[in-house]
């Protein structure tokens, strides 16, 4: 039996991360791959239950610790999805993005529209991003992609670029060893617009489990807790997706 096609995406963007050399430091443009770009911006909301409603959570649990005029960093910025939603709710706010892939980053350049010249975008992972202090961070969509030892090192590099106090968003796919493949299975369903949890949806439940590096919710808040951050309070969970908001500690 045959993944959906939305799962299908979600496995290329795997295995052309594992086929490239990120954890060495050279990022090899892994999320280059033209098909999967152009039906990026049109399927993603449509994979992630409520993407929309979730941009605006964060949008305002960033709000909460950070002024009108704002600087946000943005880790995993291609697409622009998260970018544009969020600065056209905040038209004070300023963004950099980072992302390793410039395919992406291009996407994300059309994609936000009116908002560009608040944007800087600079290709490459966290280690890019200028050390001035920020004032939030989002990173959606992404640390589901990174092995544990990556995703501690870019969680760490986050907190590090925050001033204290700021907030730090991250949403993505989470789930125990045990329960990985049930979840996943809802989420390839809800992706396809299934009428009912077929066998497709279970294939792709499978392969997803089988190739994503994921990490239980339990595990991902000792993870962040390990980087540095505080208040680690989950505010969103649909199927296989959890999001958090933490903070840098004011110290
Ligand atoms: C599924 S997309 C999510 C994009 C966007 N945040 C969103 O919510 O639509 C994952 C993104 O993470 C980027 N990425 C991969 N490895 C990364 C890393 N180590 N640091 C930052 N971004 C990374 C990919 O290039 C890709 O653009």
């Amino acid at each position: 039996m045959s993944v959906d096609k939305f799962t299908v995406m979600t496995l290329m963007m795997c295995r052309e991360m594992k086929g490239s050399d990120m954890n060495k430091g050279v990022h090899a443009n892994p999320f280059g791959n033209a098909e999967l770009i152009a039906t990026y911006a049109e399927n993603t909301p449509r994979k992630v239950p409520g993407l929309a409603d979730l941009h605006r959570m964060t949008m305002l649990l960033l709000q909460e610790q950070a002024n009108s005029d704002a600087r946000i960093l943005v880790v995993g910025a291609g697409g622009g999805l998260e970018v544009k939603a969020i600065g056209e709710a905040q038209p004070g706010w300023a963004f950099v993005g980072v992302d390793p892939s410039a395919a992406m980053l291009d996407l994300a350049r059309r994609n936000v529209g009116s908002i560009a010249d608040r944007v800087q975008f600079i290709e490459g992972t966290v280690d890019a991003a200028p050390v001035e202090a920020f004032d939030g961070a989002t990173c959606l969509l992404t640390l589901h992609f990174l092995d544990k030892e990556e995703r501690l090192h870019t969680l760490t590099e986050i907190q590090r670029r925050l001033k204290p106090g700021a907030r730090l968003v991250v949403a993505h796919h989470s789930a125990g060893r045990d329960d990985a493949v049930g979840w996943l299975t809802r989420s390839a369903a809800f992706a396809d617009r299934a009428d009912q949890f077929g066998e497709q949806a279970a294939a792709s439940g499978r392969a997803m489990a089988k190739s994503l590096p994921l990490l239980s919710p339990h595990e991902e808040e000792e993870l962040l807790r390990e980087a540095g951050f505080v208040d680690v309070e989950l505010f969103y969970a649909a199927f296989s997706f959890r999001g958090w908001v933490v903070s840098r500690s004011l110290q």
